[in-house]
């Protein structure tokens, strides 16, 4: 079982679109063991994506993902960071295919709604940055036979 980060970002709070981003990914039979809002400030967002601080796009990133409150889940399952990225879509709305969550609710590469953590490494990383372990919820669905196969 993997865990990955998943963040939902202002542009999907102030698009109203938090339930349908949501949804998606329960539907897919990944299971939320953590769930927050949070107002991110510059120093948590430069943390998040150090990796891009040389990019000429790092500060309209960090500006965009402080500008309002976010959404923090962990989500748990089988090659759940590959999941999480496939369900996403491209980085690019434009690119995106249409069944993902980018291609068929984003627009722009700035706007693009979610962030999903790239590497389960990445993701240990990133989900330290957002919850402690007194915030994260193991439990058993009862459902999981019917999603799994063990
Ligand atoms: P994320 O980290 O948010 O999950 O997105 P990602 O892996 O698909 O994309 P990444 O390359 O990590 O870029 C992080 C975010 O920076 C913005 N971006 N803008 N203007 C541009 O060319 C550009 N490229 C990237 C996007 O909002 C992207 O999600
Ligand atoms: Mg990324």
């Amino acid at each position: 079982m993997q865990r990955t980060l998943v963040l939902l970002k202002p542009d999907a709070l102030q698009g109203g679109l938090v339930g349908q981003i949501i949804s998606r990914l329960e539907a897919k039979g990944l299971k939320m063991v953590a769930m927050k809002m949070i107002q991110m400030d510059e120093a948590l967002a430069k943390r998040l994506y150090e990796i891009h601080k040389d990019k000429f796009f790092f500060q309209g990133l960090v500006e965009h993902i402080t500008s309002s409150p976010v959404i923090a889940a962990i989500l748990e399952g089988e090659d759940a960071v590959a999941v999480v990225r496939k369900t996403m879509g491209e980085t690019d709305p434009a690119l995106a295919l249409p069944g993902t969550i980018r291609g068929d609710l984003a627009l722009d590469i700035e706007r693009n709604l979610i962030h999903g953590s790239d590497s389960e490494e990445t993701a240990q990383r990133e989900i330290g940055l957002f919850f402690s372990a007194e915030e994260t919820f193991p439990y058993n669905r009862d459902t999981d036979k019917w999603i799994i196969e063990s």
